[in-house]
This record gives C-alpha cells, sequence and structure tokens, in this order.
C-alpha cells in the first residue's frame, strides 16, 4: 500500500483502465506498483508500428534528447519546441506522463548559458540569469504537460577526490548552480516533481558523493523530490546488490528513487555508465544478432537486476532508455557503429529472451 500510495501521482493511469496486475506486456506486469517507461525520440513516432509497442507496453514516456539544451535553443536564443511539443501530443493522446530530460547538462547545451565566445566563464549574476531565464522558458511551455524534471543531469564528478564535474556552469556561477536550478525550476512549476540524475551512483564513489548533494540540497530548503539511477549497466558489471545497497542509501535520504535509464550492455567494454569523455576500443562481436547462448546470459543478468529493483518500495520508475536494439544509442558507445543488443526488444520489434526475464521479475512485484 505503501508504495502504491506514494505513486498517487500516478493514479490517473490505474483510473485509465490499465489492468492492475499480472498480464503479458511490461506495464500490466508491474501494474500501478511502479511506473515502466522507455526513451521515445520524435524518429519513433514515424514509425506506426513502434509507436504502438511504445502505448502497449509502457506507462511513461522520457524524450531521449528533443529536450536537450542544445535541442530547446539555439545559439542566438531563439527556442524550438516543435519536437517536444510532437513527443508531448502523442503522450497525452496516450495517456502517458512524460519526464522531461533534461534543463542543465555540460554535454548537450549552449555555450552562451554560461561563458562568452571565448569559451571564458560569465559573471556570475549574468549565468544566473540566462540559466533562470532559460528555465523559465522551457518549463513554462510545458508546465502541467511535463510534470517531473531532470534538472541537473550528471554534475557529479568520475575522479576520486573531486566533488563536481568542472562543468561551464559550475566555472561561473560556483558549486550552488545546482541548487540555484532546482529553486529555479520550483519557482516556474510549483506543481512539477523535480529530480537529480546520474550514471554509477549506485556505485561506491559517485554514491558518497550524490547523497552528499542530497543532503546539501535538503539543507538548503530545495525541493528535490527524487534521484535518477541511469542505469547504463553491463552484462557482468555492477553486482545487482550493489546496485540493491546504492538504491537503500539513496532512498535513506528520503528520496523517491527512479531507474531512469536502463540497459544492459551485452558487447565487451572496459566501465560502466555513460561517460561522455571517454573514447574505448571496442570489439563488433555479433553484428548479425546476438547468439542463444547470449540471449540467455542477457536474459538473467536483466532477470537479477529488475528482481533486485521491486524489492525497494522507494523505487517509483523503471525507465529503459531506448525502444529497441536499432535505437540504442550504444550502436555508437563507446566507439561508433557497433551493432548493439542491449534493450527488450530486437531490430523486428520483437521481444527478447530478456524481455521474459523482466516481465517475470517484475510479476515479483510485493
Ligand atoms: O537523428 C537526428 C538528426 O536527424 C538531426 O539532424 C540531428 C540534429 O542534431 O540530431 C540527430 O539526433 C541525434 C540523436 O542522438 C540520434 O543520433 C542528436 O543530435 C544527439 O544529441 C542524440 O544524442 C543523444 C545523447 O544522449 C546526447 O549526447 C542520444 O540520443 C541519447 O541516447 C544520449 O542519452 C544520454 C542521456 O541523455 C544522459 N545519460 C547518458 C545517455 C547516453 O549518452
Amino acid at each position: 500500500m505503501k508504495r502504491l500510495s506514494r505513486l498517487v501521482f500516478f493514479a490517473s493511469l490505474v483510473a485509465s483502465g490499465l489492468p492492475l496486475l499480472g498480464g503479458e506486456t511490461l506495464r500490466e506486469a508491474a501494474g500501478s506498483h511502479l511506473l515502466i517507461g522507455c526513451a521515445v525520440a520524435t524518429r519513433d513516432l514515424d514509425d506506426p508500428k513502434l509507436a504502438a509497442l511504445v502505448a502497449e507496453q509502457f506507462h511513461c514516456i522520457t524524450p531521449e534528447y528533443d529536450l536537450m539544451p542544445a535541442h530547446m535553443v539555439d545559439d542566438a536564443g531563439k527556442f524550438t519546441f516543435d519536437a517536444g511539443d510532437r513527443v508531448i501530443a502523442f503522450a497525452e493522446a496516450h495517456h502517458m506522463p512524460v519526464f522531461g530530460h533534461m534543463l542543465v547538462w555540460h554535454f548537450v547545451t549552449r555555450q552562451w548559458l554560461f561563458e562568452d565566445k571565448t569559451g571564458k566563464p560569465l559573471p556570475r549574476e549574468k549565468a544566473l540569469a540566462n540559466l533562470k531565464s532559460y528555465i523559465e522558458s522551457v518549463m513554462g511551455h510545458y508546465k502541467g504537460k511535463i510534470t517531473a524534471w531532470d534538472v541537473v543531469n550528471e554534475a557529479i564528478s568520475d575522479k576520486d577526490g573531486e566533488y563536481l564535474k568542472d562543468t561551464p556552469a559550475l566555472r561561473a556561477i560556483g558549486a550552488d548552480y545546482i541548487a540555484k536550478a532546482f529553486e529555479f525550476a520550483h519557482a516556474a512549476d510549483p506543481k512539477a516533481e523535480l529530480y537529480y540524475n546520474d550514471y554509477n551512483i549506485e556505485q561506491p564513489g559517485k554514491l558518497e558523493k550524490t547523497v552528499r548533494l542530497i543532503r546539501s540540497l535538503q539543507s538548503a530548503s530545495v525541493r528535490i523530490d527524487a534521484v535518477g539511477i541511469q542505469g547504463h549497466w553491463l552484462i557482468d558489471w555492477p553486482p545487482a546488490d550493489m546496485i540493491g545497497k546504492g538504491i537503500g542509501a539513496i532512498a535513506a535520504t528520503g528520496m523517491k528513487v527512479m531507474i531512469t535509464e536502463m540497459d544492459v550492455d551485452p558487447l565487451p567494454r572496459d566501465s560502466s555508465g555513460a561517460n561522455m569523455a571517454q573514447a574505448e576500443k571496442g570489439a563488433n562481436p555479433y553484428p548479425h544478432g546476438l547468439p542463444p547462448e547470449m540471449q540467455t546470459k542477457l536474459a538473467k543478468r536483466y532477470g537479477e537486476i529488475v528482481t533486485e529493483i521491486v524489492r525497494h518500495p522507494a523505487v517509483t520508475m523503471i525507465g529503459f532508455w531506448g525502444t529497441h536494439d536499432g535505437r540504442s544509442w550504444l550502436n555508437d558507445y563507446p566507439v561508433k557503429n557497433r551493432t548493439n543488443h542491449p534493450l527488450l526488444f530486437d531490430r523486428e520489434l520483437k521481444p527478447k529472451p530478456a524481455y521474459d526475464a523482466v516481465n517475470t521479475a517484475l510479476k515479483r512485484l510485493p
């Protein structure tokens, strides 16, 4: 009941006649215990079969990149909402909540927000004014349509001994740029749920820094409702119990937890997560499809992880990062032009053994 009450905000989904428990689709298997979502791009909506699969299988969607700063506003400060509006229209037609991704991310942004044309940090007050105005413009446009935002993405450093990534926002404003972004977001839409999103924060090192960040926002009386653990995991790392410990530590701060970008990479890779700064060598062993033994291994891994995740009542959403294998960012990361197979549906939109494993694990929801 506790978990159900925490999802009151999503009660409208239940009201829309979704089956409560059991059933074959992912969202039927999850029922009203937690939301099952996926990342969707406007290009997905151009494919009627794919759009139908999204509407059938998932409760909610996250625009994969259409709401990223660099796609929302140009170098002259002109906003374009068309792509995001298309995703919203699709979601509204299917009564699906939309998770806004994201307001602040150093990797896909516009230089003028925090730097001058030479790359020098802007004065703090000017950078704060730009940040406030950007958040007001985007959240103002989507007020009432997007009711949960990933306010800041990937601010915590991967480096031992360094708390926050050295980003243009940090250099121009200082460490409180994160708190300011949350303050501006709450003022822009007081009804919106606000969360912090990052990769590998379920693992020692970044986990401690994440708890530190949550505590600092809480002590500054900044509204933060949840933490998004992205969940870009490998076929053999991190262990499921480590993921569980990380969820537990974040939940102990009072945060809801979401797995926001889940995929499991069956191809060989040196490190987990999505550190876009790193480039690695990368074999391409399965260009013509994942062999049966790897399908089985992938299914087992997905089943173990989701079984662990659903043990935690603080988890309110599991989102998969993409619709099918052909759409995954992992076809081009950490090296370009690999043929990857990290999701639950193959390139022909057929459910893989990993889909069955997740469906079974979801049905274990208490
Ligand atoms: O396909 C369009 C093309 O038609 C258009 O002309 C072009 C204009 O820029 O954009 C193309 O889309 C690109 C898209 O990938 C598909 O290839 C976008 O530019 C590009 O920004 C987008 O990259 C996204 C990436 O974040 C941004 O670096 C990926 O889709 C997305 O999966 C990836 O997701 C990130 C999360 O946001 C944060 N966590 C890590 C995760 C993986 O990097």
